[in-house]
C-alpha cells in the first residue's frame, strides 16, 4: 500500500466512530457513493460471487485467503480469524460469505455499532455451533466491554460472563464452539492493537484496476441479462473509482438509460451520454468533487488551502471533504495534503481545462503505478 492511501485510510489515532461514519455519506444521490444505497441490498445480493474461484481481482488477497482455507481444511480444524480492511464496495462483505461458503460453515452476521453491550455478543458467541463462520461488520465500532470479552472468545473459545452487580456480581466461565471471526473495516486504523493482533490473516482488499473492473462490469451484466460491448464495459469500469459496487451501480444506470433512449443494448455512445445525464465526469469526479477542485483551483490559486476553508466554499462539512471526496481526489492524484493544506497537482489543473502553473506539483509517482 502506498503511503498516500495510508494516509487516507488509517487515520492515526483515529476519529470519533460516530462523526466519522456520519461524516463519510455523500450526497444520497451520487452515483459514485461508494456505501450501498437505500434499496440496493436485493440486487447487490445477486451480483456477489459465491465462490474464491468467481471472485475477480484482489488475487494477493484470494491467494492467500486460500492458503488459509484450504491448510485448516486439510487440518480439520477451524481457519485462523480473519480481518479484512478497506474502502466500501470493494467486497468485503461478499467475501466473509465466501468463507463460510468455502468451508461448508454457516454464516452469522452482525455489526459493530449493533454490539453495544458485553451482553448482545454474549448471546451471539454462546449459540455458535462448531465451525461457524462470525461475521462483524464495521468491527471498528464496536463497544470496549464488547470488544474486551472478543478477546478472550477469539483467543480461547470462552468467555465468563458477569453475573449480577456490585459486590455481589460473579463472574461465570463459558465455553464457546470453536469459530472463525471475519471482520471487517473501513477504518482498520481505529482497531486497538489486541484486537488487531488476534487475527490470524489480515487481508487488505485493494481498489480494483480498470481491467479487473471491466469483467466486474461484463459479469453483472450477464447475471442482470444485459447486452453490453467490451468498450462500453470499460468506459464504465474506468470512471467507477477502483470500486465494484459503484461500478455495478454505473452499469444498472446505464442500463435504464439504453432502455429508455435505445434498444436496451449498451453501446459506447450510450455509456457515456447516460454518464453525463448522471453528472460522472471521464476520470469519475461527481458534481462535490469538481466543486472542491473548482474552489481550490478558482478560488485559491491552487492552494495551499486549510481542509476548513475548503469545506466553508463548496458548502459541507469538512469531515465530508476529508473522508468522501480527498481520499478518491488524493489517489487520482489531483490533489496532494501537505503540512500547510491542500494543493491542486497540474493534472488537477489540466482536468479543469486550466494550463497549471509551474509550481503545481505533479501527480505522485505512486498513484500512476495504481494504474487508475
Ligand atoms: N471481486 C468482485 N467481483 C464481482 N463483484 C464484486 C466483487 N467485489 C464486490 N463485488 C460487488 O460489489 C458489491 C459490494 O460488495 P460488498 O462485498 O458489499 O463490499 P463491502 O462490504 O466491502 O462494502 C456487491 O454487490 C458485490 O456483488
Ligand atoms: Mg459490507
Amino acid at each position: 500500500m502506498s503511503d498516500v492511501e495510508k494516509t487516507v485510510f488509517d487515520i492515526p489515532g483515529g476519529l470519533p466512530p460516530r462523526a466519522t461514519d456520519a461524516g463519510s455519506v455523500r450526497d444520497p444521490d451520487s452515483a459514485i457513493q461508494a456505501h450501498a444505497l437505500a434499496g440496493e441490498q436485493d440486487v447487490e445480493t445477486s451480483l456477489r460471487p459465491k465462490s474464491l474461484d468467481e471472485f475477480i481481482g484482489q488475487p494477493k488477497v484470494r491467494s492467500q485467503l486460500d492458503l488459509v482455507l484450504t491448510g485448516a481444511r486439510k487440518r480439520g480444524v477451524v481457519p485462523d480469524h480473519v480481518l479484512l480492511s478497506g474502502p466500501p464496495g470493494l467486497g468485503k462483505t461478499t467475501m466473509a460469505m465466501i468463507v463460510a461458503q468455502e468451508m461448508g460453515a454457516s454464516l452469522r452476521m452482525t455489526s459493530g455499532p449493533a454490539l453495544e453491550r458485553a451482553g448482545d455478543l454474549a448471546a451471539m458467541l454462546s449459540n455458535l455451533i462448531e465451525g461457524d463462520v462470525l461475521f462483524i461488520d464495521e468491527i471498528h465500532r464496536i463497544a470496549r466491554p464488547a470488544e474486551e470479552m472478543l478477546y478472550m472468545a477469539m483467543e480461547d473459545f470462552r468467555i465468563d460472563v458477569i453475573v449480577g452487580k456490585g459486590p455481589g456480581a460473579t463472574s461465570i466461565p463459558l465455553e464457546i464452539a470453536p469459530f472463525t471471526l471475519v471482520g471487517a473495516t473501513t477504518r482498520s486504523g481505529m482497531l486497538t492493537g489486541p484486537l488487531r493482533d488476534r487475527f490470524g490473516f489480515v487481508a487488505q482488499m485493494e481498489f480494483y484496476n480498470d481491467e479487473d473492473l471491466t469483467e466486474v462490469v461484463l459479469r453483472a451484466a450477464r447475471i442482470l441479462g444485459v447486452t453490453i460491448d467490451g468498450d462500453a464495459a470499460y468506459e464504465i469500469a474506468s470512471r467507477s473509482r477502483g470500486t465494484p459496487r459503484i461500478a455495478n451501480r454505473l452499469l444498472r444506470r446505464v442500463r435504464d438509460f439504453a432502455e429508455v433512449h435505445a434498444d436496451g443494448h449498451i453501446d459506447l455512445g450510450a455509456a457515456k451520454a447516460a454518464l453525463i445525464v448522471f453528472d460522472v465526469d471521464d476520470l469519475g469526479l461527481d458534481r462535490l468533487d469538481r466543486m472542491v477542485l473548482n474552489a481550490l483551483i478558482k478560488g485559491h490559486g491552487g492552494g495551499p488551502v486549510g481542509l476548513t476553508t475548503l469545506a466553508v466554499a463548496v458548502g459541507e462539512e469538512p469531515a465530508t471533504v476529508e473522508e468522501v471526496c480527498e481520499p478518491f481526489l488524493v489517489r487520482a492524484g489531483l490533489i496532494a495534503r501537505t503540512g500547510r493544506g491542500r494543493v491542486a497537482t497540474s493534472a488537477a489543473w489540466n482536468h479543469l481545462g486550466l494550463q497549471a502553473p509551474p509550481e503545481a506539483p505533479g501527480a505522485y509517482t505512486e498513484i500512476h503505478q495504481l494504474e487508475f
